[in-house]
């Protein structure tokens, strides 16, 4: 799978354990920063994941800062994202088999990194359902109509 992969500086450590992960399990993965330490803006770098996943250039993404909420919010701006902040591998699951989640978000200050690379495995293997779940996202997609 092709995988955009983001973080802010609090999720630095985090970013580059998931980086690892994913390419262990042979995945592409285009790294969208941040690099170092210093502080920078989470939606500057959501904005890029997402970027990334809307133009086809990457199958999923995801997106790592403190709490995950940041990033989230932000991810979720961007029409044709559905990001699912997952801090359990059945919540993980779940936003992939009924609402086909395409960016991950996680909270580097939540979930210790085992845990983290628990949930992203999970949320990589598991597939949406469609049927009735579709048409729910459909309803989504049209902002409730
Ligand atoms: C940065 O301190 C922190 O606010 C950010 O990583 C994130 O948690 C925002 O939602």
């Amino acid at each position: 799978m092709r995988i955009a992969l983001g973080c802010d500086h609090a999720a630095l450590d985090l970013k580059r354990a998931v980086l690892e992960f994913l390419q262990e399990a042979g995945h592409a993965v285009t790294d969208h920063g941040t690099y170092t330490e210093e502080s920078c803006d989470y939606p500057e770098v959501a904005a890029n994941v997402t970027g990334a996943v809307c133009s086809q250039g990457a199958d999923r993404g995801i997106l790592l800062c403190g709490t995950g909420i940041g990033m989230s919010i932000a991810a979720n701006k961007t029409k044709g994202i559905r990001a699912a902040l997952c801090h359990d591998t059945y919540s993980a699951s779940m936003s992939r088999r009924h609402n086909d989640s395409n960016v991950l978000c996680m909270g580097a200050r939540v979930v210790g990194s085992g845990l983290a690379l628990a949930i992203t495995d999970c949320w990589l293997a598991e597939v949406f359902e469609g049927g009735r779940h579709q048409r729910r996202l459909d309803m989504v997609e049209s902002d409730g109509q």
